[in-house]
């Protein structure tokens, strides 16, 4: 697998890279090497002197035979970084690219500006760029980790959590969201069938149940009961039992 460490020069970053080296994945390390300009801001150092990011991917390839692709890269840089997925391509984006929030951010209102700056729009991803930006508020945030489902959308016909998908990375290529199922003027029959079954409480499990339900249905049209369980079982519901959200995946599928 391409992998991408987004904050390579950190103390979680680096190990994290060679780790993924170690077990045979191709690596690709992006850094813009501010956190050692925080670092003398703060007047604090590491104890033992460390190296810069290209004798440290030297030293790695020289003793291991497996090279690093190194990138000094500002995330807050979106053309960049757009320019630089564009080039490395890669399967999986490890992003560990945010500033501690103390003591730097501590030191002035400046600072605190500067590291809030950093942190959001270093970390954009897609589910904030269709709500804040383009005024889709349909998919909903609720855990932003990729554990619930609630944020899900379709990347080139392919289910995706949103809030795990940097909005460069999705540059360019086809979204749909919860609002774009329909044909503008009716309710697509996914949607129609959780209408018919009562299988909404408050609602907001519901586009990310509604787009993954059209996405399986799209592929499957005619799943099994454990076909459904397990192409839903990434999205959560809190509300309620699944059991009216199966009966509204079985009526949209005979429809
Ligand atoms: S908000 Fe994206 S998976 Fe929960
Ligand atoms: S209906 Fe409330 S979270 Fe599912």
């Amino acid at each position: 697998m391409r992998i991408l460490v987004l904050g390579a020069d950190g103390y979680l970053g680096w190990p994290t890279a060679l780790h993924l080296s170690a077990r045979g994945h191709d690596v690709a390390a992006a850094d813009s090497l501010v956190r050692r300009r925080w670092d003398r801001a703060c007047g604090t150092h590491s104890l033992v002197p460390i190296s810069t990011m290209p004798r440290r991917v030297a030293r790695w390839e020289a003793e291991t035979g497996r090279p690093i692709s190194w990138h000094r890269l500002d995330v807050c840089d979106l053309q960049a970084l757009r320019s630089l997925i564009v080039t490395e391509s890669p399967d999986a984006v490890v992003h560990f690219a945010e500033q501690r929030s103390a003591p730097y951010s501590m030191i002035s209102a400046p600072h605190a500006i500067e590291t809030q700056v950093n942190n959001v729009v270093g970390t954009l991803n897609l589910l904030f760029a269709l709500r804040e930006r383009f005024g889709l508020p349909g998919s909903k945030n609720a855990c932003e980790q990729g554990e619930c489902g609630s944020c899900s959308v379709l990347l080139d016909g392919e289910l995706v959590c949103a809030c795990l998908v940097l909005a460069v990375q999705a540059d360019g290529h086809d979204i749909v969201t919860v609002e774009g199922l329909g044909d503008g003027d009716g309710l697509h029959p996914v949607q129609d069938a959780f209408v018919d079954t009562g299988a909404v409480q408050c609602g907001f499990c519901t586009p990310g149940l509604v787009v993954a339900t059209a996405a399986l249905l799209e592929h499957n049209p005619d799943p099994s009961d454990d076909e459904i369980r397990e192409a839903l079982s990434g999205n959560l519901c809190r509300c309620t039992g699944y059991q009216k959200i199966f009966d509204a995946v079985r009526l949209a599928a005979g429809r």
